[in-house]
């Protein structure tokens, strides 16, 4: 049989109406210096943007993440894609459903549609690229053939860098309402669920196994951002390089049930967390995902060190 060396996959679903990205996320920190530092010792491309810290990934046009100085440590706000064409049907789409469209926060002026989520979290809907991968990320394994050395010296190590943003985690007041508010004014799908306080949502016009996950936790906060790496050796490499660099508190190497993802999370300077992953589960345009909810204890990891006993804890609640 010949291949189809023409056939350029769909990215996007037709008619239906969804935002197909987290488009960025916004923090707010004490101390930029200090996001600066961890961010950069990450792997990140940070560069200063006036009075903001801007979070790219190396050889990457799409700007991630947005870092202001405040008070405490909070998440800002989310920031989701949509196609520009969709935007009018987004305006008609939150009027209908009785969301109010609130201005956008000062500081951060946009065009998007502003408004809040169940939880008063300021979340946007912005024309923008697809920011989301449109495939299923690459991923290596070395393989060392016969009378060859494997590895280099410590000193040797290469720097490694996350590839692009995958997925954030965010506390909410109830994982429930925030599936339903996410799933009928955005248009993200459940992908799964770990019992009632936990799931993971993905956006239809493909997305990794989870864009945005929900976590029950008294309040709003962020858990952890996400960022691709190319694989288990570039995990241990980053996770390593950071504990060289002060960061050693964190969660890792393991693999996650749902998502199926290799993980170490690194924990930031506020308590949260960001994530080097490999291999998370793509879910394509074309395809209609079985979502499941698990039991927790079966659900959370597959192998991996006992997480530290305040990983789920929300310190901006606190
Ligand atoms: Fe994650």
């Amino acid at each position: 049989m010949t291949a189809n060396r023409g056939y350029i996959p769909p990215t996007r679903r037709p008619d239906a109406l969804g935002v197909h990205s987290v488009d960025h996320f916004a923090l707010v920190v004490p101390d930029l210096a200090v996001a600066k530092d961890f961010y950069l010792k990450f792997g990140l491309d940070v560069r200063e943007d006036g009075e903001e810290l801007s979070l790219y990934t190396f050889g990457h046009p799409h700007r991630w993440g947005r870092v202001v100085e405040g008070p405490a440590k909070k998440l800002h706000h989310v920031s989701f894609g949509a196609f520009e064409d969709d935007m009018p049907r987004f305006a008609e789409h939150l009027q209908r459903l009785g969301v109010e469209r609130i201005d956008a926060p000062t500081g951060f002026g946009s065009n998007g549609i502003w408004f809040r989520d169940p939880d008063g979290s300021l979340r946007e809907i912005r024309a923008a690229v697809k920011s989301s991968t449109n495939h299923k990320a690459e991923f290596s394994v070395p393989i060392c053939g016969d009378g060859a050395r494997g590895t280099v010296s410590r000193e040797e190590a290469p720097t490694v860098r996350p590839r692009r943003f995958s997925h954030m985690l965010t506390y909410v007041g109830s994982a429930q309402k925030a599936i339903t508010f996410y799933s009928d004014v955005l248009g993200l799908k459940l992908a799964d669920a770990a019992g009632d306080d936990v799931a993971f949502m993905h956006a239809i016009h493909g997305s990794d196994h989870h864009i945005l996950a929900f976590a029950t936790g008294g309040g709003p906060g962020l858990h952890h951002s996400s960022w691709d790496m190319g694989g288990i050796e570039q995990i241990g490499l980053g996770a390593m390089h950071m504990a060289d660099s002060g960061y050693a508190r964190g969660w890792g190497l393991g693999r996650h049930v749902l998502g199926s993802n290799y993980f170490h999370y690194i924990r930031d300077p506020w308590g949260s967390y960001a994530e080097y992953s490999a291999d998370i589960d793509y879910i394509p345009v074309t395809q209609d995902w079985e979502a499941k909810t698990w039991a927790p204890h079966n659900a959370f990891y597959l192998w991996g060190p006992t997480p530290p006993d305040d990983f789920v804890t929300n310190y901006e609640a606190a």
